[in-house]
């Protein structure tokens, strides 16, 4: 992992500022190109709001974690259980100072004995279709484009996405 070796967690509820932190960071290096900034402040504000955060980390069908190096949080990952047997990977994010350091495949490592453990026998995501780094990363892990959405969430905003899956 090159020059850095972080120590991966679950994550608490005293993360929670710190994973806000990160996710705007990562955020505005990702998707800039890929979605207007209106659409970013909204599913910011949706996805990391303190409340939203604390009640999935009190749901036993979700997990976070965080890759941290000292007191720095490099990396996130959240999954949840959406049906018996499939794990959905919602959230996957570091650091763009820290990317392509194995830090991202760590968090998946931890995804999946989370979701072995659960008897989970499918892993699925979904992926914005021009986000070709996280595209790239995402079949380097194995999985495989399935089908492709325009996802309405609202406020006038789509998530023009592929949605990925692999086996367990
Ligand atoms: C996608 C992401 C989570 C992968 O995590 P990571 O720690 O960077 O990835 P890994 O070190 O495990 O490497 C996996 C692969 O990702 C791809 N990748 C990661 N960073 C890259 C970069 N800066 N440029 C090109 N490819 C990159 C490569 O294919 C890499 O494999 P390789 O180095 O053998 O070619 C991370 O790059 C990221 O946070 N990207 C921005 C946010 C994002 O798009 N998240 C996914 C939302 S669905």
């Amino acid at each position: 992992m090159n020059d850095v070796n972080p120590s991966l967690l679950r994550l608490t509820a005293s993360d929670i500022g710190d994973v806000d932190t990160l996710a705007r960071e990562v955020w505005q290096a990702t998707y800039p190109p890929l979605i207007s900034q209106a659409q970013i402040d909204a599913m910011l504000a949706d996805r990391y709001s303190p409340a939203r955060i604390g009640e999935q980390l009190a749901d036993p069908r979700h997990a976070w974690w965080g890759a941290r190096q000292g007191d720095s949080l490099l990396g996130f990952a959240h999954a949840m259980q959406e049906t018996q047997s499939i794990c959905k990977l919602d959230k996957l994010y570091v650091h763009p100072a820290h990317q392509r350091r194995g830090i991202g495949a760590a968090l998946l490592k931890e995804i999946e004995a989370w979701a072995h453990q659960r008897q989970m026998g499918r892993l699925k995501l979904q992926v914005n279709r021009g986000n070709a780094q996280a595209i790239r990363a995402y079949e380097k892990y194995g999985f495989q484009v399935i089908a492709s959405y325009v996802f309405d969430i609202g406020q006038g905003f789509v998530m023009d996405d592929h949605v990925m899956e692999r086996m367990l």
